[in-house]
């Protein structure tokens, strides 16, 4: 249970001008707000248009909010009712969710993960082969590509090459979406602004892929498509057409373009940092043996560990984590009232200087020789998958993923590019500012 919640002082309030509240401070440096917050304290009140808010920055807070206290949070109201992924997993509540979960789970189990290995491997080396022919090209782009393929292949049983363009349309819409703060999301969808437009066209291409992929299925696998269509739940229902659907785009969102993002940003700290990229070198060439990185490899793979967890740790694909609250809840001795949009923000805590030393700078080496993440620190000074029953279901799909593509990558070529500093464009993903470009010129 919370803290007994009527007696405590409501958590303090950030400094602000009247209604507009934060949102322009936000919108000109997410970075610097959160900074400015963190002055008042590890619990602060904040507000956005007619939004109440508060962010929560110390872990042991952040561990109250996502596992003690789970059940007096849920996903905000405004995100829930972005119609394309409302009745997926990311977003369902209660006992849907729930039910959900319990249903998916099995997809995801160790043993499960690790016969998606070779394909992950295989298709690693195969994109690097395409990469080295096309000469420079968009790293994020690329790095898409592989993920939403490998995705395809492995978790729904679909070839989804020929609907790339339409998954990553939709996939942009979204984060477009969710990267706005909450004052714009307030716009209901069906509002011609230019911003509804092209979400509506690009989700609407989305859908469209979507219904393609399952009427192109084969049937009858082990996949997570074929789990759905014949799925009951405990109380005897099946998900409906438009559950199978949201709940797939949600896979191909969630599940493509975090991984990606995290591959884009060592690419882009490989290009910038040779001293990482001849230790990853050394070590995937006494390693690995093949054509690509395998499931046997990984014991022996652990720089290649360590600049994942940095790069997760520097980059967060997932920049935050939002919530709303049920009702009023003590976190960190200040109450937080019912009704307000909480966020928990990775992008701030994973770099707060009293966790990490120098945490602007990309370190592989303060990985060396950590077996527990996050090491010596407190629990929740480092949680890119999140945590609590709500932790990301994929998170071991995503590691393996991650380092059997690192690995071969390395193995493979070399990164060069001339960026100097791109930038981030945060919004519920850690995304570049500007695109990376670089070329990748076999070893
Ligand atoms: C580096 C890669 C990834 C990162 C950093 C990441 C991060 C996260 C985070 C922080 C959450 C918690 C969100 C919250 O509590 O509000 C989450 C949830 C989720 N992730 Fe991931 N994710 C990654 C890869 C994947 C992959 C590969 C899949 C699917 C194959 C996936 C599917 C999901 C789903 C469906 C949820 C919702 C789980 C629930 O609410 O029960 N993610 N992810």
């Amino acid at each position: 249970m919370s803290e007994s919640r009527a007696r405590r002082p409501l958590a303090p309030r950030r400094d602000e001008p009247p209604v507009i509240g934060s949102a322009v401070a936000f919108g000109r440096d997410p970075f610097a707000f959160y900074e400015d917050l963190a002055a008042y304290g590890d619990v602060v009140r904040f507000s956005m248009a007619n939004y109440d808010m508060a962010t929560v920055l110390h872990p042991a807070c952040i561990e109250q909010v996502l596992v003690d206290d789970f059940g007096s949070f849920r996903k905000p109201k405004s995100m829930v009712d972005m119609s394309v992924l409302s009745e997926g997993l990311l977003l369902t509540d209660g006992e849907r969710w729930r039910a959900q979960r319990t249903l998916l789970q099995p997809m995801f189990y160790r043993e499960r993960v690790a016969t998606y290995a070779e394909t992950m491997g295989e298709y690693a080396a195969r994109a690097v082969d395409e990469w080295v022919r096309q000469g420079e090209l968009d790293v994020k782009e690329a790095m898409s590509t592989y993920t939403l393929r490998v995705l395809g292949t492995t978790l729904l049983g679909v070839d989804t090459d020929e609907h790339q363009a339409a998954v990553r349309a939709g996939a942009e819409a979204i984060r477009e979406r969710t990267s706005e703060n909450p004052v714009t999301v307030q716009i209901p969808e069906w509002v011609p602004t230019p911003a509804n437009r092209r979400f509506r066209r690009g989700v609407d291409a989305f859908r469209d892929a979507i219904d393609d992929l399952v009427d192109e299925r084969d049937g009858g696998g082990d996949d997570l498509l074929s789990l759905l269509l014949d799925a009951e739940y405990e109380d005897g229902t099946a998900p409906s057409e438009s559950e199978v659907r949201s709940q797939l785009m949600t896979f191909l969102f969630a599940g493509h373009e975090t991984s990606a993002l995290a591959l884009t940003w060592i690419v882009y700290e490989l290009g910038r940092k040779p001293a990482v990229a001849d230790a990853l070198r050394a070590e995937v060439d006494t390693v690995v043996d093949g054509e690509h990185a395998t499931l046997a490899d990984l014991p022996d793979l652990t720089y290649t560990e360590q600049v994942v967890r940095e790069a997760l740790r520097r980059y967060p694909p997932a920049a935050a984590m939002f919530r709303e609250t049920r009702e009023d809840v003590a976190v960190g001795g200040y109450r937080i009232p019912e009704g307000t949009f909480v966020t928990v923000p990775q992008f701030h805590v994973h770099r707060d200087e009293r966790w990490w030393d120098d945490p602007g700078t990309f370190d592989p080496d303060r990985w060396a020789g950590v077996e527990d993440v996050p090491g010596d620190r407190p629990d929740y000074s480092y949680f890119p998958f999140g945590g609590g029953p709500r932790h990301c279901i994929g998170m071991r799909f995503a590691l393996l993923e991650l380092q059997l593509a690192l690995a071969t990558f390395a193995k493979r070529f070399a990164v060069r590019h001339d960026h100097d500093d791109v930038g981030v464009d945060l919004g519920a993903t850690f995304h570049p500012g500007s695109p990376i470009r670089a070329r990748f010129e076999p070893r």
